[in-house]
């Protein structure tokens, strides 16, 4: 072949690095394409982490993270050390991924330098511009940049449409789905807590790290998981910790010293996932375990007051629970309790992929560049 097609990716946190993995082995391993990793390093330990699972070199390191640092910051960062990498690299396009302030900055970055955008993960909505903060509006600007929108679900093309984003729009699936396929039976667990923990008794994995939630949303929070591992000696609730102090201070403050709450260190992507494959269900307000968890036949209760993924909540295995403490409670005592309720929620369900989303990039990007007459085919559940 000629020409290949060069991609830049570029990633920060370890959410978009566990998605954005599989997509990079992808391009690497197809002669279309010419792959080239940028990572801004908004998180340091927790993308190293995820890097190393997948057992990739970035190509640039921004290294940009501060402890404590703020999204203007971030924001600022990105857009003056990711101009001269672009300036230098010239890719055909770059990739970013869903809605951290690294995809937003890198999206605008790549703008200046009127360099196709592509966006994976596109079209998940809230509608509520504070809720996720900042991802729900970083995720409406990244779409009115984007030139491609690879979106999981049709119902994420659906809302593109409807804010006549412009550009092409392919429905691909989830590529958090494909990044299982390489984790969540790759090995043992190598966590010690985990190596050493009674998986005979039924284990709640809780997250919690939304900026959104600080304050008084996560102090409720943390004040219901209390209440339930009090209540609920059987079992066992293990929390991995995000680095971020806020959330590390609050969680050690009301989760310290109960001996059924396990607070432990953040886990890397394969240890996290058989976890989740092992645990009896999941409190969290993350994005990603909204559609891992699912996938495992897990029950999931959402911290938060909205989610942009209705998907697992029409299917039946993912319910809003918000911030309140009681309604937490209540919740998951019905799971703990009312084996009826558990069976109801936990079946596995995969709305969001079938472990082909990369493929189906790289094949909409060679389409979209001419490299290729097929067009992809779309996801379907
Ligand atoms: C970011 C994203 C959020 C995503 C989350 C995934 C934004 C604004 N937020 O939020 O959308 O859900 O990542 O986890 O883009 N820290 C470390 N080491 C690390 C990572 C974080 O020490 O490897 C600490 C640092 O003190 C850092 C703080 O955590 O300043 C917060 O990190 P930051 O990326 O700003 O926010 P997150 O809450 O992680
Ligand atoms: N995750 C992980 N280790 C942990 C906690 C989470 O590998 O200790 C994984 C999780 O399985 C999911 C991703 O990190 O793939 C979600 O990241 P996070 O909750 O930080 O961000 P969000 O998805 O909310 O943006």
């Amino acid at each position: 072949m000629s020409r290949k097609l060069k991609i830049m990716s570029i990633f920060g946190t370890r959410p978009e690095a566990i998605k954005m993995c599989p997509l990079v082995k992808e391009l690497e391993g197809r002669e279309e394409f010419e792959s080239v990793v940028c990572v801004t390093a908004q998180h340091r330990e927790m993308l190293d982490s995820v890097l190393s699972c997948f057992e990739l070199s970035p190509d640039y390191d921004l290294d940009i993270m501060e402890k404590g640092q703020t999204i203007e910051g971030i924001t600022s960062k990105v857009l003056e050390k990711l101009s001269p990498v672009l300036a230098e690299v010239k890719p055909d396009a770059v990739l970013v991924h869903g809605d951290t302030t690294t995809a937003f900055a890198s999206a605008l970055a790549a703008f200046y330098s009127q360099i196709p955008v592509g966006h994976v993960e596109a079209g998940l909505r809230t509608f509520d511009k504070y809720s996720p903060f900042p991802e729900e509006m970083n995720r409406c600007l990244i779409g009115r940049i984007a030139d491609f929108h690879f979106s999981p679900t049709s119902a994420n093309k659906e809302n593109l449409l409807k804010e006549s984003v412009g550009g092409k729009i392919f429905i691909t699936g989830n590529t958090v789905i494909d990044a299982m396929k390489y984790t969540v039976n790759a090995r043992p667990f190598t966590d010690k807590e985990l190596q050493n923990t009674d998986f005979g008794k039924r284990v709640i994995t809780i997250t919690c790290h939304r900026r959104e939630n600080y304050g008084e949303p996560m102090e409720n929070i943390f004040r219901a998981i209390r209440a339930l591992a009090e209540r609920h000696g059987d079992a066992l609730f293990i929390y991995p910790v995000h680095l971020s102090p806020v959330v590390r201070q609050c969680a050690s403050k009301h989760l310290g010293d109960v001996s059924n709450i396990k607070l432990i260190e953040p886990l890397d992507a394969m240890d996290m996932h058989k976890l989740l494959s092992k645990s009896y269900m999941v409190m969290t307000d993350s994005g990603g375990l909204q559609e891992e968890a699912p996938a495992l036949g897990k029950p999931v209760l959402v911290l938060r007051r909205e989610t942009e993924r209705p998907e697992a909540v029409r299917a039946g295995t993912v319910k809003l629970a918000g911030t309140d403490a009681d309604t937490i409670i209540a919740l998951a005592e019905e799971l703990l309790l009312d084996s009826e309720k558990y069976d109801e929620m936990a079946h596995a369900v995969n709305p969001y992929g079938d472990g082909n989303a990369s493929k189906r990039i790289a094949d909409a990007l060679a389409f979209s560049f001419g490299l290729s007459t097929a067009a992809p085919e779309e996801f379907r559940p």
